[in-house]
């Protein structure tokens, strides 16, 4: 065997290795039987080369060479040379060579593959998952785990430089407060008591801050049974960071510098530091979301001061209500779209809860508009001033609770973005959020919940106001958000026991159930805490932008589906009798 061993990598042999003997291996993109000739595309993790097969120079290769088939594994021995004119292909780092075979080796043979060993196969994802190991030959998917692997080594490269500590921390545990279904795990030892998987390591980054750990990190694995999307997994990978001693100043700038490290190394960018920021008050009211997509304007206008007694009632009612009004320009569209056209983004809004989209096209003459006889000249005027309305512009407004307007007008922006070809698809807008809301209210639960989790600290100011207008303390959390996707968010926590207890108190939780479900973080902060915070990314996110895909699943080896399985191994599966009894449980089935 050991004189089948390799000299070089596929991908990797040119011109300059003219003249060399070399032994690849690989496996057989493909075969072209030329009768006297047969020429093997030979394929390994770095690329393919091209393998010629002459009667003339070995008979032996050339006798193997016709019994391979697609995806047998080889060994091929012989001379690179270079090829003819006429044969060079400039599209590959290998095309101006040939490995003229003395020697082919069968290592393994395979049968015809279910999906081919291509790019762009149109093979659906279910059988692309199934056959998962097949998949991942597709040299795109090679080059994201690649990818992948090369920003978690810069993450780590960066944050060692930078004095940080890598920790694990438990899988089997309780449960963390991220506000995701738990996965629980039962235990066999302690009969009818149970382990979560962690939604992150939160509560265990925090209390490393209470041991004087000062700088911790983990490329951590996370755990949440949640509805899946586009950019959701059910287990997923965090660069999980905490740190003592800091203000948000101090996060946000020492990730500024981590996203550059990463971007300059991977995509050789440049990235402008310090990124903007925004408030979480100024993204709602200018996009309707708390991760704006800034690459492009279309910017929500308010305009309730306006029409607040106007003579039609959706926007004087409104306003008197405590509702807000907003607009967006869809600039020249009053020109381009058809009535038709603007009927359906009437009914677009309306999956977001609106109950209806005033449209305004702004001509020479004046507007038109539904409701343009409703409106005097001074209130139309001052819309479109307000909104900066041209001739040939549609104006498209909503009138409801703030959250309805938001939604709807944000989604409606960003479908009309996507549309109108506004985006930049080469841009990347990083941008800070920050001073999310502590609390909000939820109807469900006839409580206030934390929007980011419990130990996120509020500003200074805002502490007065837990008590008498929970809803209206903002918090010292911010997200980075890149052209709209929340890439990660983080917060300074509290380190005060007190108040750390008092905001139980606003949550709801009686004292016992703070004390059972986080005495033990209660317990560890009247011990001598620093002052601390930190900040999760989503690197699977992460590595998504870097690698331009568009499916999270696509950076990920061994993905699950939307319905949380996996289609190769069949997870998750049923147990059998013997090791249900074992771990205590009755399965009560309908
Ligand atoms: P958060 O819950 O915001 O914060 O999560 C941080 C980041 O993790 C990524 N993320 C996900 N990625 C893929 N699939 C999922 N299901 C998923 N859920 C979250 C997102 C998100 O921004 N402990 C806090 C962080 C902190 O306060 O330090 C936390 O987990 O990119
Ligand atoms: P109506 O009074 O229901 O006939 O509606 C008149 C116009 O106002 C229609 O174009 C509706 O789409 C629109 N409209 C109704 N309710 C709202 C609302 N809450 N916000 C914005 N437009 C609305």
């Amino acid at each position: 065997m050991h004189e089948l061993k390799r000299t070089h990598m596929c991908g990797q042999l040119d011109a300059a290795d003219s003249g060399a003997r070399v032994l690849i291996n690989g496996w057989v993109q493909r075969r072209r039987d030329l009768g006297g000739l047969i020429f093997l595309d030979i394929r390994d993790r770095t690329g393919i080369v091209q393998v010629v097969a002459d009667g003339e120079v070995s008979r032996q290769a050339f006798k193997t060479a016709e019994a391979l088939r697609n995806e047998f594994v080889v060994a091929v021995k012989g001379n690179v040379v270079r090829r003819k004119e006429d044969a060079v292909n400039p599209k590959l780092k290998t095309g101006e060579i040939e490995i003229a075979a003395e020697e082919i080796v069968i290592l393994s043979k395979a049968q015809t593959p279910p999906i081919y060993i291509e790019d762009n196969n149109n093979i659906t994802e279910a059988l692309r998952l199934k056959y998962r190991y097949l998949d991942l030959r597709r040299p795109s998917m090679q080059k994201s785990l690649t990818l992948r692997h090369r920003v978690t080594m810069d993450v780590r490269e960066f944050l060692d430089q930078n004095g940080f500590l890598e920790i694990e921390t438990p899988m089997l545990t309780r449960p963390t407060p991220e506000g995701a279904r738990d996965y629980l795990v039962p235990s066999r030892v302690n009969p009818g008591r149970f382990f979560a998987l962690p939604q992150s390591p939160q509560l265990f980054k925090q209390l490393l801050m209470v041991s004087g750990m000062d700088k911790y990190f983990q490329i951590a694995r996370c755990f949440r049974d949640e509805d899946l999307r586009a950019d959701r997994q059910p287990e997923f990978t965090q660069i999980d960071i905490e740190m003592s001693f800091v203000d948000m100043d101090d996060v946000i700038s020492l990730n500024e510098r981590l996203m550059a490290h990463v971007f300059e190394k991977n995509l050789g960018l440049k990235l402008s530091i310090p990124f903007k920021r925004m408030t979480y008050q100024q993204a709602m009211e200018q996009y309707g979301s708390d991760k704006p997509d800034t690459r492009f304007d279309m910017k929500l206008v308010g305009i309730a001061d306006l029409v607040a007694n106007s003579a039609f009632k959706v926007f004087s009612d409104t306003a008197a209500s405590g509702g807000d009004i907003r607009g967006i320009n869809a600039k020249g569209c009053g020109k381009t779209f058809s009535r038709r056209e603007i009927d359906r983004l009437v009914e677009y809004v309306k999956q977001f809860g609106a109950k209806g989209l005033v449209w305004m096209v702004v001509t020479e003459e004046g507007v038109k508009s539904p409701i343009a006889k409703f409106l005097t000249m001074e209130e139309t005027d001052a819309i479109i001033k307000r909104m900066d309305g041209q001739a040939g512009d549609l104006l498209l407004i909503v009138a409801d609770r703030p959250k309805v307007v938001y939604d709807s007008l944000g989604q409606l922006r960003l479908d009309l973005g996507r549309r109108l070809g506004l985006i930049d698809e080469h841009a990347f807008n990083f941008l800070w959020v920050t001073h999310f809301p502590l609390l909000e209210y939820d109807e469900e639960e006839g409580r206030y919940v934390a929007v980011h989790h419990p130990f996120t600290s509020p500003v200074s100011e805002d502490i007065p106001l837990l008590d008498s207008q929970p809803g209206k303390v903002r918090a010292n959390a911010y997200d980075l958000v890149l052209n709209g996707m929340e890439l990660g968010g983080g917060s300074i926590r509290i380190h005060d026991t007190n108040l750390q207890q008092k905001m139980f108190e606003v949550l709801g939780f009686s004292r016992e159930k703070a004390e059972e479900k986080f005495g033990f973080l209660l317990e560890a902060f009247k011990y001598g805490t620093p002052p601390h915070g930190g900040i999760a990314f989503g690197l699977d996110r992460l590595v998504m932008v870097v690698a331009g895909r568009e499916n999270i699943r696509d950076v990920i080896a061994f993905p699950k589906t939307q319905n949380a399985a996996c289609l190769m191994t069949g997870a998750p599966a049923e147990a059998d009798e013997g090791q249900l009894k074992e771990i205590h449980i009755k399965l009560d089935m309908e």
